[in-house]
């Protein structure tokens, strides 16, 4: 086995050819150059990234900052509004975490987030992994990180057969082995890369890795076994229903309670899936229109979609004009119910 430094060589050397370009990302040769990262551009995009692709994240991006180009800008936002241009990018608990984030820069910071992993680790809603992304990436400390791809690319080269997540500590502590003194940043983002492009899942692109000579799975031939996995248990299926109600192209929705499922996120009222429902919000010749599946981390859902005109006042949520209501701001399960029903709520005089 090659020594780290050597490894970490190799491995710089080849992102300096091969850098994926990211938004948020500085090109290994305009951080020779001196060009240093917007340590908020960094932040948010590793809070989008938790458990989400670089391609799902990259529109969003561009729609955060261009709204809100600052920490302070994030920070003096509406609620509403954030929730509503995460509405699609889902673990909802990531934007109540982000807005909680941002303020507490502002108004404990003044503005600049923390320099050190350590400080960073304070904030709310910034965990280990994020901590030792932004403090490597933002700021060249040389804290390790460690994400599905890291421990993939790690147990691999190290061929650990013990199975995730037990795995996790071992992984740590041999990616922490080969992390640098020198260029942290960019060798954080050149082994979350390695991973993404060339130690891929199935088929990893052994022929072309700057780490192959090194590689104790490769050696055995059994790479794409790795890393082993402890079987999940199976998700169970929930069921329930939901009432879109709408009157002259109004829409019935109602703000979700900020803790639990699709917290904080407007929502068409519904029950019996979420332990958070009620009564039907009206009176009503509710028709079903058809169902919605969805899967949530830890479980399956399929929901009963119900329709009716109103002609009396609901007793949950509120009726929203069409015109006030971007179908986008709904999180990707109402927003499926929602195109269940919008042809004909749309078709009703006074919808557009
Ligand atoms: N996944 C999460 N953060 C990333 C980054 N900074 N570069 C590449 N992939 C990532």
């Amino acid at each position: 086995m090659d020594d780290p430094d050597s490894l970490s060589a190799r491995l710089l050397s080849w992102y300096d050819r091969h850098a994926r370009v990211m938004p948020w990302r500085i090109a290994p040769q305009d951080r020779a150059a001196g060009v240093r990262p917007d340590p908020y551009r960094v932040w948010l995009s590793e809070v989008m990234l938790q458990q989400t692709t670089v391609a799902a994240v990259k529109d969003y991006f561009h729609r955060f900052t261009a709204r809100w180009p600052t920490v302070r800008d994030l920070a003096a936002a509406a609620d509403a509004d954030v929730m509503g241009e995460w509405a699609g990018l889902g673990y909802y608990a990531r934007a109540r975490n982000l807005l909680k984030c941002a303020r507490a820069v502002v108004a404990d910071h003044a503005g600049q987030f923390p320099t050190t992993r350590e400080g960073l680790l304070t904030l709310p809603g910034i965990g280990p992994y994020t901590a030792s992304a932004i403090a490597a990436i933002a700021y060249d400390e040389s804290a390790t990180v460690v994400d599905g791809n890291v421990e993939r690319v790690i147990s691999r080269l190290f061929l650990v057969g013990t199975p995730l997540p037990a795995a996790k500590p071992e992984l740590t502590a041999l990616a922490a082995r080969l992390t640098p003194a020198e260029r942290p940043g960019d060798y954080a983002q050149a082994i979350m890369d390695l991973g993404a492009t060339i130690c891929t899942p199935r088929s990893p692109a052994c022929g072309i890795c700057p780490w192959v000579h090194a590689c104790a799975a490769r050696a055995q031939g059994v790479q794409a076994d790795l890393p082993r996995k402890s079987p999940k248990p199976e998700k169970p299926t929930r069921r329930g229903t939901l009432w879109l109600g709408h009157r002259d192209g109004a829409i019935l929705l109602e703000r979700r309670p900020d803790s639990g499922l699709l917290g904080g996120m407007l929502g068409i009222p519904g029950d019996g899936w979420d332990g958070q429902g009620g009564p039907a919000p009206a009176l009503a010749p509710w028709r079903e229109i058809g169902e919605v599946r969805h899967t949530f981390t830890h479980f399956h859902l399929i929901l009963t979609v119900l329709a009716a005109h109103l002609d009396s006042p609901p007793s949950r949520g509120e009726l929203v004009a069409r015109h006030a209501f971007r179908p986008a701001d709904l999180p990707t399960v109402m927003r499926k119910a929602w195109d269940l029903a919008r042809h004909e709520i749309d078709a009703q005089p006074g919808a557009s």
